[in-house]
């Protein structure tokens, strides 16, 4: 059993039971920066699922070189990890809906478009997210390829790159080629620091955030989660604010399988 829940008796409320699914975490075991195992996935599902999700879907990161993940693996990991939960104690936690990916947009990234190899969140969105610490090099151009090849582009955590912190100029570009932006849960408690904080609140009032996403990585994250489950402000946003998580089209999830 993992201690945080012990010495932290505080559950999750289901504040994000309006969300329904959650289009962004990293569950699958021992693949990235994520959960690094069935237990821990398990641990932090139970808390996604206290808090209102009703159905999730992993999106392990592929990112060279750091993050090597190959479709075809993956998918076969995720068969595994349903397997390995039919023997476990797998009850309170979201239906598992599947597995895409969020896709770094690196140096690998142009020849993935060429393929078009990509696993979708819903069978209809790619996940992307770049750097935290340089901007992509030849933006234009990978939007405009993708756009040609008519994928409905998701950008994770906007508010998180320090060097769109200070201008809003460039989100606007990005919007304005037509991509959805996804919010982390976790940024409106401050857990990335007080700039994306408020960057994330700014962009959601501006009416620029379609999706809400945990980002869930491990225990430490899901103690958070509890903890924005009990924030007013947070609370007061859900209300106030309408997001598209729950009509992203489980039936087109190239996986589908239900433990
Ligand atoms: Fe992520």
């Amino acid at each position: 059993m993992f201690s945080f829940l012990k010495s932290k008796p505080k559950t999750a409320i289901p504040t994000f039971a309006s969300l329904g699914v959650d289009i962004h975490c990293h569950m699958l075991p021992g693949v990235d920066d994520g959960s690094k195992s069935n237990e821990e996935s398990l641990a932090c599902l139970r808390v996604m699922h206290d808090a209102g999700f009703e159905r999730v879907i992993c999106t392990p990161h592929y990112q060279y070189p750091r993050f090597p993940n190959e479709e075809s693996d993956i998918l076969h990991r995720y068969d595994n990890m349903l397997l390995d939960f039919k023997g476990m104690d797998a009850k309170g936690i979201p239906q598992m809906k599947g597995v895409a990916g969020e896709y770094r947009v690196d140096s690998g990234f142009a020849d993935r478009i060429k393929k078009e190899q990509f696993l979708l969140v819903g069978g209809k969105f790619l996940l992307t997210e770049f750097s935290l610490h340089q901007q992509v090099i030849g933006l234009d151009q990978v939007m405009f390829d993708l756009q040609m090849k008519n994928y409905e582009v998701i950008l994770a955590h906007p508010e998180r790159y320090p060097y769109y912190s200070s201008s809003s100029q460039a989100l606007q570009k990005l919007k304005d080629m037509g991509v959805y932006f996804q919010i982390n849960i976790l940024s409106l408690i401050g857990f990335y620091g007080e700039g994306s904080r408020r960057k994330a609140f700014e962009m959601i009032e501006k009416g620029w955030v379609e999706f809400l996403g945990t980002d869930m990585h491990n225990t430490l994250y899901a103690q958070a989660l509890i903890d924005a489950s009990h924030d007013k402000k947070v609370i007061k946003l859900l209300e106030k604010h309408k997001f598209l998580n729950s009509q992203v089209d489980s039936d087109q999830v190239i996986k589908t399988k239900t433990i």
